[in-house]
């Protein structure tokens, strides 16, 4: 379980710093076609730019009061992180996600949560793509732990690897490896080129996997359950790629699911740098999802290595610290409202679909910041969710391993603290069904959980 933990640590902290941590500026690609942009959850692309002297392009105003009603709905929310995300639901320690966790989380007040899944490792990698129908039926369980408990789902995709890392290194041996292989070997994904040969593919892969998403889903309530196309786009899926997704996915995913709120995230990495670059369709049930983590040496330090032993990075809370955090969200208020004219007073509702800062920060420090970034989210009528519930790789406000709570964290999310204790798990009935002969050889060559 631990080196499960590890291996996600270390692979993330590549990405998110070996390689991000070279980002400079902002965009997409260059003229040759290399990717370039901010780091994760970057805002200062964005910073200010409403008021740049870029043409903004005329479109027709319009009416997205449903999807504000839905988002105010939203209000508080939690990000079930590394669980279906992962690359099996156990495989990173969070999981199970358990009907227990779920039931404590809304007695807490938490009306929402972000549901991250990692469809790609589900679904075949041929044609017709299908997803193990094992899986869809596991994910329509979790819903139904959230449903009993009047909490609404986003549920999104998430970690779509395949394409994600579906690039052309500049370092030739990388071109030879398997996506998995160049994650762990630092190949420059920054350097790399968006891999034109596989793009059809894989854009029609996901339309497949939206297609069946949407199939098997369209009978859950349109009250409780939202889609989120694709979580934080970035190297193999350029911002064209991801607009070009947006536009074939939507008339597949409204045709059986003609009231379903959408959301789309912007690129790259769900930053608010993205807000001008989003081609969003024109239909008034659409909410943007923008993630932020700024600034991210303090959000992100010690993230997926072990916490320092040198001084932590502190946000103090000081007036420029703050003035920053605001002047990022009215930014982003200011490019949505120039980039996506609406007849509605509200605007194009915005969600907040992660932030959060890692548990090697100092934890005074750290409730300043969540309680800034929510009071600035909620000024701005902006629903939240916070990244994580549990044993996250570093951003979990409940260690599920000893039952604590980071509590003064918890309480900067204006919920109440009280009586906060460890989450009881009732043991499971065992198996009735006597596993048959391949299915017992399939589980042993698995090796089941790290
Ligand atoms: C990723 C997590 C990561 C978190 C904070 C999420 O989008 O899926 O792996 O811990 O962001 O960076």
């Amino acid at each position: 379980m631990y080196f499960g933990i590890m291996n996600k640590h270390i692979l993330y902290f590549t990405i998110s710093f070996g390689i991000a941590s070279l980002l400079t500026g902002c965009g997409d690609s260059d003229s040759d076609g290399n990717i370039v942009g901010p780091q994760k959850g970057d805002s200062s692309s964005s910073a200010g730019s409403s008021s740049s002297a870029e043409p903004v392009p005329v479109v027709k105003p319009i009416d997205y009061s449903k999807a504000v009603a839905m988002n105010k709905k939203l209000g508080k929310g939690i990000n079930f992180g590394n669980t279906f995300d992962a690359t099996c639901e156990t495989c990173w320690g969070a999981g199970p996600l358990e009907k227990e966790q779920v039931d404590y989380v809304a007695k807490m007040g938490f009306q929402t949560a972000r549901l991250p899944v990692r469809w790609d490792e589900a679904a075949s990698k041929e044609a017709p793509y299908t997803i193990d129908p094992s899986y869809i039926s596991r994910v329509k369980e979790v819903l139904e732990y959230f449903k009993a408990n009047k909490m609404r789902v986003m549920m999104n995709m998430h970690h779509h690897d395949s394409f994600l890392y579906d690039l052309v290194y500049s370092d030739e041996s990388c071109n030879n490896m398997s996506y998995k292989q160049r994650k762990n070997n630092g190949c420059n994904h920054q350097k790399a080129k968006e891999n034109k040969d596989n793009l059809e593919k894989n854009l029609t892969r996901v339309d497949s996997i939206w297609a069946q998403i949407s199939r098997e889903f369209k009978d859950y309530d349109n009250d409780f359950l939202l889609f989120e196309l694709f979580n934080e786009p970035v190297y193999g899926v350029s911002s064209a790629t991801y607009n070009e997704m947006i536009k074939r996915t939507y008339p597949i995913i409204r045709a059986t699911n003609p009231g379903r709120t959408l959301v789309y995230n912007t690129y790259p990495w769900g930053g608010a740098g993205g807000i001008r670059s989003l081609a969003l369709p024109e239909d008034g049930n659409v909410i943007i999802d923008i993630h932020y983590y700024e600034p991210q040496k303090f959000t992100h330090q010690g993230h997926n290595s072990p916490c320092k032993t040198e001084e932590p990075v502190i946000w103090e809370g000081a007036r420029s610290e703050k003035d920053k955090i605001v002047s990022d969200f009215q930014a982003m208020r200011d490019d949505a409202n120039a980039k996506f004219p609406a007849t509605n007073p509200e605007g194009v509702p915005i969600t907040i679909g992660e932030f959060g800062v890692s548990t090697c920060a100092n934890v005074p420090s750290k409730a300043k910041w969540i309680q800034f970034v929510v009071e600035t989210a909620e000024s701005h009528n902006m629903s939240w969710q916070y990244w994580a519930f549990t044993s996250v790789g570093g951003f979990e406000l409940y260690d599920k391993y000893s039952g604590t709570w980071e509590t003064a964290p918890v309480a900067a999310l204006g919920i109440d603290t009280t009586g906060l204790g460890p989450i009881e798990i009732a043991p499971k009935e065992p198996e009735t069904t006597e596993p048959t002969e391949t299915e017992s050889k399939d589980t042993d060559s698995e090796g089941a959980n790290p």
